[in-house]
């Protein structure tokens, strides 16, 4: 498998993924010894790869080759599932909900206990059940399942969004001769992302870059605010100057989809016996901070209301 940098050369996956790999493992490295008297080696070092746990085999056998190039030996390393390893970090974590279940609370669970853990990551969502078997072990009860419907997608749909407004070739050539703007316009974006609420009567403010108003008069010959009665936000979205003020209500949409597939995916496990067995359901991974997401599933799943 190879992987295409953005002029289109490409590159072993496995070497991108080796060389990642050894640069974090390094860099945590270098930090560990500045702290320390005396010296960590690598080979002191075990490393441990968390992996979605609806990834193939034939996923994990490539990031264990990709770790091999990173120079890490196969008696130095674990794969672990993300969301087992959550769940048993959560197990171990004081969680008090105020919640109608009186024993709630992840680390006071009896054992037998089964419970839904949904991992919602950038890439991946999965859902899978596990029982408590003792305090330090769970066994999965149903084997993930899931999609790519990770919270990447709405990155993704607010890229759309962008090139809707500015038409396909204006934000292909934005994308590569103004990358600086393009990612600060993407560090905005996962800021505002992370702070949507459902129901907000607020507007979300944003930099629309000059270089992209620029570049989109420069081809389309029209301004820029021409550019939105053809983009289907006109009269939502406003553009003034370097500015652009989304209603909340467009903003939301854009986790519509990654939303609705996480959502139908939920719905259709809970008819199974394990998922119906489950009084609790534990959001884990850096999606499941997301307001809206959480929203959407206690809607959909009142039962596991906190
Ligand atoms: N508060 C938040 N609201 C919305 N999204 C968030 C929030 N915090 C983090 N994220 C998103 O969560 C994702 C990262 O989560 P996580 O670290 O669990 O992913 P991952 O495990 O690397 O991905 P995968 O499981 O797909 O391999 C990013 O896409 C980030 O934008
Ligand atoms: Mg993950």
């Amino acid at each position: 498998m190879t992987i295409e940098d953005e002029f289109g050369r490409s590159l072993l996956a496995a070497d991108v993924f080796g060389i990642s790999i050894k640069f974090l493992v390094d860099d945590m490295l270098n930090a560990v010894n500045k702290g320390i008297h005396g010296l960590f080696k690598p080979s002191e070092i075990h490393v441990v790869i968390t992996v979605p746990a609806i990834w193939s085999d034939a996923a994990k056998q490539f990031m264990r080759e990709a770790t091999k190039k990173a120079e890490i030996t196969k008696e130095r390393l674990t794969m672990a599932l993300e969301s087992e390893v959550a769940s048993l970090y959560c197990r171990h974590l004081h969680i008090h909900k105020p919640c109608e279940l009186s024993n709630a609370c992840m680390d006071k669970l009896p054992i037998g206990t089964k419970y839904i853990v949904l991992d919602a990551g950038g890439g991946t969502i999965d859902v899978t059940v596990h029982e408590i078997k003792s305090e330090h072990t769970l066994r999965e009860v149903r084997p993930a399942s899931g999609g790519d419907w990770g919270c990447i997608m709405v990155d993704k749909e607010f890229e759309n969004l962008v090139e809707r407004i500015v038409g396909e070739k204006v934000f292909e050539k934005f994308k590569q001769e103004e990358k600086e703007d393009w990612l600060d316009m993407q560090r905005e974006f996962e800021l505002k992302k992370r702070e949507t609420k459902v129901n907000s009567a607020d507007k979300i403010r944003m930099r629309f870059p000059l270089s992209l108003t620029k570049l989109y008069e420069k081809h389309s010959e029209k301004d820029s605010c021409t550019s939105l009665a053809s983009s289907g936000y006109a009269g939502k979205i406003n553009l003034k100057n370097d500015k652009m003020t989304i209603p909340n209500t467009v903003f939301v949409e854009l986790f519509d989809k990654s939303v609705t597939k996480t959502i139908s995916h939920l719905k259709s496990l809970l008819a199974e016996d394990s998922f119906k067995e489950a009084r609790i359901l534990l959001m884990v991974g850096g999606y499941s901070e997301s307001l809206v997401l959480q929203h959407a599933v206690i809607e959909a799943l009142p039962k596991f209301k906190s």
